[in-house]
C-alpha cells in the first residue's frame, strides 16, 4: 500500500452472475482509474472470479477475496485458504464483514483468519461496526472489542498490511441518505486510531488506513472522505455499476490529504 493514497475498495458479495459480466464491470472500472492519480482501488469479486481478473489487474486496480479460511490446506470442505487467494492474484482480503459474521463468524474465527491472511502477506481489511447504537454509548464498547479481538496476538509489524473498514451495520444496504456523515465519521476516525495507539502506538495507529462503508454513493463520498478523515470507502452496490463507482473514485481522487 502507497502513503497517502486513498483506497476505494469494491465489495461485490455475490455477484454478478456471470464472468463476461465480471469481466466488463471490470474493465469499466479500469478506464476511470487509468486516470487516478492518488486513489488506489482493489475490487472484491466472489473467489471463483479472481484468477480471471487478477490477470487484468493493475497497480491502480487490484482484486481482493472477501474471506479467507484460516488453515493452509486440509480436509475443509467448501473453503478456500490465504495462501489459494494468493496465488490466485489477490492482494487483499476482506475479514469479518458484518454479512458473514451474521452467518456466525465470531470474534476468535476473524481473529484466525487475520493471523493467517496476514502471514500470506495479504493486506487484511478488517471490518468492524455496531448492529445498532444506544444513547449510553455501548456500542463504543462493542466496536473496541471487536478490533480488540480481531487483533489479538498480531504483532505491531503486521500493521503495515492492515486496514480498517468501519462499516455501521445499521448503514449498509440502505440509501445514501442514511450514511454516516462526515462530521460523525470524523469523530469515529479518532476512536479507531485510540483504540490502535492503546494497541500498538502511535505511528502504527497512523499509518493504518482507516475505511467507511455502508450505502456510500456519488452523493455522499466527498462528505465522509474529506469530512470523516478517512483514508478510503468500502463500497458495496455501487461498486457493481463501473459508472456510479468510476464517478466515486473521480470524487474522492480530487479530496486533498484529508488524514487527522
Ligand atoms: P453497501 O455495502 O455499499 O451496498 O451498503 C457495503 C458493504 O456491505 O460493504
Amino acid at each position: 500500500m502507497k502513503k497517502n493514497k486513498k483506497i476505494i475498495v469494491g465489495n461485490w458479495k455475490m455477484n454478478p452472475e456471470t464472468p463476461e459480466e465480471a469481466r466488463a464491470i471490470f474493465g469499466g472500472i479500469k478506464r476511470t482509474a487509468a486516470g487516478a492519480r492518488n486513489t488506489e482501488t482493489v475490487i472484491c469479486p466472489p473467489h471463483i472470479f479472481l484468477p480471471l481478473l487478477s490477470k487484468n489487474a493493475t497497480p491502480k486496480v487490484q482484486v481482493g477475496a472477501q474471506n479467507a479460511f484460516y488453515e493452509y490446506v486440509g480436509a475443509f470442505t467448501g473453503e478456500v485458504s490465504a495462501h489459494m487467494l494468493k496465488t490466485s492474484g489477490a492482494t487483499h482480503v476482506i475479514i469479518g464483514h458484518s454479512e458473514r459474521r451474521a452467518l456466525g463468524e465470531s470474534d476468535e474465527i476473524v481473529n484466525k483468519k487475520v493471523i493467517a491472511a496476514l502471514r500470506e502477506d495479504l493486506n487484511v481489511i478488517l471490518c468492524v461496526g455496531e448492529k445498532a447504537r444506544d444513547s449510553e454509548g455501548h456500542y463504543l464498547e462493542f466496536i473496541k472489542q471487536e478490533i480488540v479481538r480481531g487483533l489479538s496476538k498480531v504483532q505491531k509489524r503486521y500493521t503495515f498490511n492492515l486496514l480498517i473498514a468501519y462499516e455501521p451495520v445499521w448503514a449498509i444496504g440502505k440509501s445514501d441518505r442514511d450514511a454516516m456523515s462526515g462530521a460523525d465519521m470524523h469523530q469515529m476516525s479518532i476512536y479507531l486510531r485510540k483504540i490502535l495507539a492503546e494497541l500498538y502506538d502511535a505511528p502504527a495507529a497512523a499509518r493504518v488506513p482507516i475505511l467507511y462503508g455502508g450505502s456510500v454513493s456519488p452523493f455522499n463520498a466527498e462528505d465522509i472522505v474529506s469530512g470523516g478523515h478517512v483514508d478510503g470507502l468500502l463500497v458495496g452496490r455501487q461498486s457493481l455499476d463501473a459508472k456510479s463507482f468510476g464517478e466515486i473514485l473521480r470524487i474522492v481522487d480530487l479530496v486533498r490529504d484529508s488524514k487527522i
